[in-house]
């Protein structure tokens, strides 16, 4: 992972993020777990495994995710907009990188 640049520095706010996640996502997602899919949490390791594309590009993973929804999860592309969703995904990736610890 040395040498990884955030593609998206200037335009993703995390603390927005953060309140985007609170209000939208930690329904289903608190702390980043999943409490309807056991083991679709939104740890590395889970994104990794089970996002498809995540290994390759995973901003635009946890893009195309969050806008069209999978299974129980609902799309968010008619909820949020290009640049909530630029938000909350700049969010999960950096908690994800960071192990989603409680404390922050
Ligand atoms: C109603 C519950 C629910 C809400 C609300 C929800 N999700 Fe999900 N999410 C799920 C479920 C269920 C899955 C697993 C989908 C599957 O693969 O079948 C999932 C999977 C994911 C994944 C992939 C995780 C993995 O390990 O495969 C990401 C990333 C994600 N959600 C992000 C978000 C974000 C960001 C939000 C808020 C904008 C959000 N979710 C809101 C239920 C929800």
């Amino acid at each position: 992972m040395l040498g990884f640049a955030f593609p998206y520095p200037a335009l993703a706010d995390i603390d927005n993020g953060a309140k985007i996640f609170t209000n939208n996502c930690s329904s289903c997602h608190l702390g980043g777990g999943n409490i309807l899919i056991a083991n679709k949490t939104l740890s590395k390791e889970a994104l990794s495994q089970y996002l498809d594309n995540y290994n390759t590009d995973s901003i635009e993973a946890i893009i195309h995710q969050v806008k069209n929804g999978k299974g129980a999860m609902p799309a968010f592309k008619n909820k949020l907009s290009e640049q909530e969703i630029l938000e909350v995904t700049a969010y999960v990736f950096q908690k994800a990188e960071q192990g989603w610890q409680e404390n922050s």
